[in-house]
């Protein structure tokens, strides 16, 4: 019987969260639990994994499909982008630094259509260039004041302060994230950044008769299956599709396309680019707990807490878990071990004690040993680093002060580390 079907029959027998111990979120070093990781070098039957190949055959594949079943959830399907509309183009944006393109990805299926709008600028260049790929929270035209963004038609979580209410953008609401976007210093350091509202892909409510989740219905089903995918799962899905769409770019490397995420969409990043190897670089900025967080340290926020404030995220099977973190047969370091051999850069920030921090160094510690199996160095530290001394390998890693933001310090590493590893 697989790992899954066991763990399922096990749901149905115990009903969830049986032998759960509830508990406050932790925020006190001393009071995490004892734990014990499962080994990223040790498949589920008990084997050591001593060689690429076996990593690459057995393990990699055996650790994808516990998180594809029990963790984020499996797509149910393939659905290709139907067409391509160009919206907007000048080749002046940014003083006549950039190219600035608008386009809208259309996907067709079960007798509906949905519209998702990528917002893309491209420093000059005589050959194709690499590119941030980055999900924006709250629509393309809050990244950055230039008035010839597209306000987005799509729903939005209410923010009055923002002049975002009845779930729908105003112009108020241009600019309003560009401190977490800096696009002109991207474009000098020969970077393009595309983006999209994620709400484009599924709205982030816990309803799945909109956004894409529908595209793949079959029968009269309402919702995913048990293992099929909740929101960041989709959200994944969508950009794979935007790298379908770069690849087609004639102004685009998409050999040298580096995701990135926040928070919620830094979940969705690491989980796209563990599946999508087609992504040359992984970015998590403080994506915390579902994303490059321990679980079974149960510090800051737990997965009973986030199944329960978000409980459209991952898929149905993932409940089980709440408050039984020992039971799940993986923890997040596998998931950033899937990255191997890519550039993966985990980053945390000092007041983020709800990520973890600590939680994220040490999944980037122990997903090492994959990249050392390649003959990379994987993190070149053993204990967590100084706030605001990052150390870069293969996997990078810093804490930097401040809160749970995207900042310039974050963008400074990030583009040195683009630079180590997609600079031509
Ligand atoms: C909440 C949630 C986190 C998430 C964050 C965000 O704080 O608990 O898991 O990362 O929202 O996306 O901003």
């Amino acid at each position: 019987m697989s790992i899954g079907r066991f763990i399922f029959l096990l749901a149905l027998i115990f009903p969830f969260g049986m032998f759960a111990q509830k508990s406050e979120p932790i925020s006190d070093e001393s009071k995490v639990p004892a734990y014990e990781l499962p080994e990223v070098l040790k498949t589920f039957s008990g084997r050591t994994v001593k060689n690429v190949k076996t990593w690459e055959k057995k393990r990699r594949p055996e650790i994808l499909s516990v998180f594809e079943n029990q963790v984020y959830g499996k797509v149910p399907g393939e659905l290709k982008i139907s067409d391509v509309e160009m919206l907007e183009q000048d080749s002046d944006a940014f003083g006549g630094l950039a190219i600035r393109k608008q386009l809208a990805l259309v996907f067709r299926n079960n007798g509906k259509t949905l519209r998702a709008e990528v917002l893309m600028y491209l420093p000059k260049s005589d050959s194709k260039v690499p590119v941030f790929l980055s999900y924006n929270f709250l629509g393309n035209h809050t990244v950055c004041d230039d008035p010839h963004i597209r306000l987005t038609e799509s729903w939005v979580p209410d923010q009055p302060a923002y002049g975002i209410i009845n779930n729908q953008v105003t112009e108020q609401s241009r600019g309003v994230d560009s401190n977490r976007w800096p696009i002109e210093r991207i474009l000098k350091a020969g970077y393009g950044i595309v983006t999209m509202y994620y709400g484009d892909i599924d709205p982030d409510k816990n309803d799945f008769s909109d956004g894409i989740h529908p595209f793949f219905y079959t029968g009269n089903q309402q919702k995913p299956r048990l293992n099929e995918w909740g929101s960041l799962s989709a959200w994944g899905w969508g950009l794979s599709r935007i790298l379908d769409y770069l690849e087609t770019d004639p102004q685009v490397d998409a050999h040298r396309v580096a995701v990135m995420g926040f928070s919620r969409l830094g979940k969705a990043a690491v989980w796209a680019g563990a599946q999508d190897v087609r992504f040359a670089m992984v970015i998590s900025n403080e994506s915390g707990c579902g994303g490059a967080a321990l679980s079974r340290r149960k510090f800051g926020e737990t997965l009973a807490v986030i199944n329960k404030n978000f409980p459209h995220w991952f898929c149905d099977n993932f409940k089980f878990y709440s408050d039984m973190e020992s039971a799940l047969p993986v923890d997040q370091h596998m998931l950033l071990a899937l990255v191997a051999p890519r550039p993966l850069y985990v980053a945390s920030a000092e007041d983020d004690w709800w990520s973890d921090p600590k939680g994220e160094f040490l999944a980037a510690k122990f997903a090492s040993p994959v990249y050392n199996l390649m003959g990379l160095p994987g993190l070149p530290a053993t204990d967590m680093p100084a706030v605001n001394e990052p150390v870069m390998g293969t996997i990078a890693y810093h804490i930097r002060s401040g809160k749970h933001d995207v900042t310039d310090f974050d963008w400074d590493q990030y583009l040195k580390f683009a630079d180590m590893y997609l600079k031509r």
